[in-house]
């Protein structure tokens, strides 16, 4: 039976070519650490991180190469964002559709005194803009959104809200790990503080890295998460000042930087085509799978795929969307992923908690061929 992944919103596959050479180079062909040992293999290859570092840095527009921090992925830059920046008596405002890499960090910084409020979003999961200025309040000491969500495939509107965040001096947090790579990200025009990202999805990279990229204001504020050998300032029994090395405590996942590296470089090449080409294929799968609405499924998320990313979920309303997960996988060889995604306020905006919903999430590999597949194993399933 042939197999069709779509469960790109976990993980991408396959990867940038090149992104497998590139690790499994370093490993047999380099080996060593960096910022530690003083020779010329460390030095070359202390200068492919910092290369990666800028190609990241332009990627997003950000503030400088030495303004991206390397992480174990996108939920510890956004534990390092959150539990770095907000001290008690603080106020954070955050949404329903966050992933638990935002709600679980939150719900812990509650109990030591930190108030947590949910902004209002519709029954498609698109954020409220009104009345926001409202509540961008003195007492506000930062506002934390995703760019699209893990669930619905929405995409929040935040060039409006980072603004209104930085005229009122409150810090803009954005949870970028359903876009970074397919959907255009741009720090300054965004005013985005701080940006957390993995780099083994829409950057096509492998697991296990990612990062945060943070303004020069933001990381002034920022407490390491984290604390030990930077191969730097040893003498000192404190944190460095400077970035990175102030949030990045130990040996880096060198073999993963060189992947993410590897896969930049397969974007930059790539260019605009690579990403229309995904925008298109997520606007066909939701295009293929609204077709079906009336036939007992509901498409969840916004109805236009201009304010989309490349993840449909579906609720199938006769019949349990476990089972038919597990259908489509047995069936027909579809692998997608079903539940709550990690993610339970966002059911519960959309209406599908406790039942959950089948999601399903493309990438550049994927085929039209392949979602005009998954519509017609979709369609004969609720024949039955
Ligand atoms: N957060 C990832 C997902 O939505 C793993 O599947």
């Amino acid at each position: 039976m042939r197999s069709v992944y779509l469960d790109n919103g976990a993980t991408s596959y396959p990867k940038a070519p090149g992104v497998g050479e590139a690790m499994s180079d370093f490993i047999t062909k380099i080996g060593c650490n960096i910022a530690r040992g003083g020779y010329q293999q460390a030095y070359d290859a202390a200068g492919r991180v910092l290369e990666v570092r800028e190609k990241l840095n332009k990627l997003v527009n950000g503030p400088g190469p030495r303004n991206v921090v390397f992480t174990g992925g996108a939920t510890a830059a956004l534990n390092l964002l959150l539990k770095g920046l907000l001290r008690p008596g603080d106020k954070v405002l955050t949404s329903p559709m966050e992933h638990n890499a935002v709600l679980r960090p939150l719900e812990q910084l509650k109990k030591e005194g930190v108030a947590v409020e949910y902004l209002p979003c519709t029954q498609r999961g698109e954020l409220i803009l009104k009345g926001l200025a409202d509540k961008l309040t003195p007492d506000v000491r930062a506002v934390v959104l995703c760019h699209g969500s893990n669930v619905s495939g929405t995409l929040f509107p935040i060039e409006q809200v980072g603004p209104l965040c930085r005229e009122r001096g409150i810090f803009f947090l954005v949870d970028a790990a359903q876009t970074l790579g397919a959907i255009p990200v741009d720090m300054a025009a965004m005013c985005i503080d701080g940006l957390a990202f993995p780099g083994h999805k829409g950057l096509l990279g492998p697991q296990g890295i990612g990062g945060a990229v943070v303004t020069d204001a933001l990381a002034a504020e920022l407490d390491p998460l984290l604390s030990g050998g930077t191969g730097s300032l040893s003498e000192s029994l404190e944190m460095p000042p400077f970035l990175p090395d102030r949030f990045e405590a130990g040996t880096l996942n060198l073999p993963g930087i060189f992947g993410l590296g590897a896969a930049l470089d397969y974007l930059e090449q790539e260019g605009e085509a690579l990403r229309l080409r995904e925008h298109k294929l997520a606007g066909h799968l939701w295009a293929r799978l609204m077709e079906l609405e009336e036939d007992g499924i509901r498409v969840l998320g916004a109805d236009d795929p201009a304010r989309r990313t490349g993840v449909v979920s579906i609720d199938f309303l006769k019949g349990d969307n476990g089972e038919m997960a597990f259908r489509l996988e047995q069936e027909y060889g579809i692998q997608t992923r079903c539940g709550l995604h990690c993610a339970p306020m966002a059911h519960r905006t959309l209406g599908t908690f406790p039942q959950g919903a089948v999601r399903f999430s493309v990438g550049p590999f994927t085929t039209f061929e392949e979602i005009d597949y998954v519509q017609g194993a979709v369609y004969e399933l609720l024949l039955e």
